[in-house]
């Protein structure tokens, strides 16, 4: 692997080989989601905490100051909305040019396995991959569901990962699932990380998911909702941050939050 690639990667990936990355990338299809209305209101508290920050270009230029130093994966992935017809059609949105000119230390875009438009965003991947490969930019992968919310399984989950890192991706970003997570990460050759999804109930139930995301095989997460939709979104990063990079379980890590929160 050529230094740049080593280089960006390492900024990425702790040396406990470890992540925890912090999206807010969410707007590019759905708008101003709650408590992203001022994304950079939100971001700025949790920024310590987190290993890199995963937005699009617009959020990065207008909201997050330059002189940040975490690393910057940037989403270059898009062109659909909520409410329009079908999510999958997504193509890539952002030069491979603007993600230097930004400094990104990755950059990131969504596959969508057994859609309309599977062909469609798997070529986009592979091109992106050429291209960033050229120049020591690591791509990760988002397996992404739309709508359907229902095919975060295993079977799927396995099969999208598979194709990501076959394609090329450095990192794939999937979802956890309770049943046989750890086939999921066996079947990928690259590293895995978890997003979360809509809030959950509890902070418990996070706790839990990463916890045992961990021990089936992942290397982290790439966690949004379930941090900043939470009321108390320090703590809960801090309590993540604890199970990621100390080995917190979820009672411990639910020990950090009550703490935290006071
Ligand atoms: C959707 C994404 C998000 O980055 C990803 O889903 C992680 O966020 P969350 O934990 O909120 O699901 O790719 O745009």
């Amino acid at each position: 692997m050529e230094w740049g690639m080593k280089n960006r990667l390492s900024r990425l990936i702790q040396k406990d080989g470890r992540a925890l990355f912090l999206p807010i990338d969410h707007g590019y299809f759905q708008g101003p989601v709650h408590k992203l209305e001022e994304p950079g209101k939100t971001v700025e508290p949790l920024l310590p905490y987190a290993d890199g920050i995963m937005l699009t270009r617009g959020v990065l230029r207008s909201c997050i100051k330059p002189s940040i130093s975490k690393p910057v994966i940037l989403r270059v992935s898009g062109g659909t909305s909520i409410i329009g017809e079908d999510l999958s059609n997504e193509e890539i949105t952002t030069s491979v040019k603007e993600a230097i000119k930004l400094n990104a230390s990755a950059v990131s875009a969504s596959i969508y396995v057994g859609s309309k438009y599977e062909h469609q965003t798997l070529m986009s991947l592979s091109k992106l991959v050429n291209e960033c490969e050229e120049y020591g930019i690591p791509v990760m992968a988002v397996t992404a569901v739309g709508r359907e919310l229902e095919k975060r399984e295993a079977r799927y989950l396995a099969l999208s990962c598979r194709i990501a890192a076959e394609l090329g991706a450095r990192v794939v970003k999937t979802y956890y699932c309770r049943e046989n997570f750890e086939k999921v990460v066996k079947g990928c050759p690259v590293p895995v990380v978890i997003a979360g999804g809509p809030k959950v109930e509890s902070e418990f139930e996070v706790f839990s998911f990463v916890y045992d995301a961990l021990q089936k095989g992942a290397i982290g997460v790439n966690l949004g909702r379930n941090i900043w939709q939470n009321n108390y979104p320090v703590a809960m990063i801090k309590a993540i941050r604890a199970i990621i990079h100390e080995d917190a379980t979820p009672k411990e890590a639910q020990q950090v939050f009550e703490e935290e929160k006071k």
